[in-house]
């Protein structure tokens, strides 16, 4: 839908008077009215590391969710300010690991005797509180786009690896780019007692998968890549690794959302494509590549946006940047400096991935 005009001139009066003071960031699933403000976007990944290349900005917006804010704060300095335009812009599977669960699942390793053997590796769609568990533990974080490095490090440090918070970007990458097999990873699961794992379970495993998932990607089914295979011949299946085990084995191609645009940047005229990922980014880049040539479809027919990444609207940046522009700081996201210390490890020790 058309942005509101007026909405449009004060979100860009706002950040003409903040100047150089602000640096906005967005993320791929943001809506087409919140994305013509971003000065950079990106994926996951790539928007941490932006956020820490702007040492100059007094205040990081950032249009995304709860955990990329906290990223942000966490890899920029004291004096930086990160907001999150709508507090209530969480991600579901991030809350799916606690730190009380996540503590209590170490317990059940230990007791296992494995928990030496272990490093966990946690995906960026987690709390502060997990990537601080991470680092306490030697562990590293990842993102869609380095899951497979970050595997291979965990593994040349122990034997085992307890994956966090997704397990299907966990299964995915060790069974599809690392060829391990299905037997070698179980899935703990918090709200059973000891994980619904015997101690021999966790003895043979190498991966320990988190009984995490996005309901977003959870929705794309092996009917779905069926169904588009058989309406559209020839078209190119293209998914984010957050999919299940049996939508990624039967797609062409996996990757993170920036690696989904490259490779739609790379397609020749006349390709056709189903994209598994969060529909706001389906569109635009239908849109977009349609006077191309390119065909683009959003791989299942049920509207898949993620309500969350959506609860940053144009009404919210608006207010916070006119709040900002009149020296009132709204929203803070800020990581309290013990979590921090440890978190920054982890997510460091994935910047430094080869
Ligand atoms: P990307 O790192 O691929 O942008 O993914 C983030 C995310 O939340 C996907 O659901
Ligand atoms: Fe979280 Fe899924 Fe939304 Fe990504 S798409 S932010 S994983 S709920």
């Amino acid at each position: 839908s058309p942005s509101d005009p007026d909405l449009v001139a004060r979100a860009r009066a706002a950040k003409e008077k903040l100047g150089d003071k602000v640096f906005v960031l967005g993320h791929h699933y943001q809506r087409d009215e919140v994305i013509q403000f971003a000065d950079v976007t990106g994926d996951s990944f790539k928007l941490a590391r932006d956020a820490a290349a702007r040492p100059e900005a007094e205040y990081i917006v950032f249009c995304g969710v709860h955990f990329m804010a906290e990223s942000a704060d966490i890899l920029t300095s004291a004096e930086q300010k990160v907001v999150l335009p709508d507090l209530a812009a969480g991600c579901s599977m991030a809350d799916m690991a606690t730190a009380e669960q996540v503590a209590e699942c170490w317990d059940v390793l230990t007791e296992a005797g494995v928990a030496e053997q272990v490093v966990p590796v946690s995906y960026m769609n987690s709390s502060a509180d997990i990537k601080a568990f991470t680092g306490k533990h030697g562990g590293t974080i990842c993102t869609s786009s380095n899951a497979q490095r970050a595997l291979e490090w965990a593994f040349q440090q122990g034997e085992k690896v307890l994956f966090l918070p997704d397990q299907h970007l966990g299964r995915n990458t060790a069974v599809r780019d690392m060829g391990m097999s299905l037997e070698d990873c179980v899935v703990y699961n918090p709200h059973k007692p000891n994980g619904g794992l015997t101690a021999e379970q966790l003895r043979d495993a190498r991966m320990i998968l988190w009984r995490g998932h996005c309901s977003v990607h959870g929705r794309f089914s092996l009917d779905s890549v069926n169904d588009v295979r058989e309406r559209i011949p020839g078209v190119n299946v293209l998914v984010h690794p957050e999919c299940r085990h049996e939508v990624v084995a039967a797609a062409d191609h996996v990757g993170s959302t920036e690696y989904i645009i490259k490779a739609l940047e790379a397609a020749p005229a006349g390709s056709k494509w189903a994209i598994g990922t969060e529909l706001n980014l389906v569109r635009r880049l239908a849109n977009r590549f349609a006077p191309e040539g390119k065909e683009i479809v959003f791989l299942d027919k049920t509207v898949c946006f993620c309500s969350t990444m959506n609860r940053i609207d144009l009404p919210h940046l608006v207010w916070a940047l006119e709040s900002l522009a009149e020296g009132n700081l709204v929203n803070r996201i800020e990581v309290d400096q013990e979590t921090e210390a440890f978190a920054k490890l982890a997510l460091e020790r994935m910047l430094a991935l080869p």
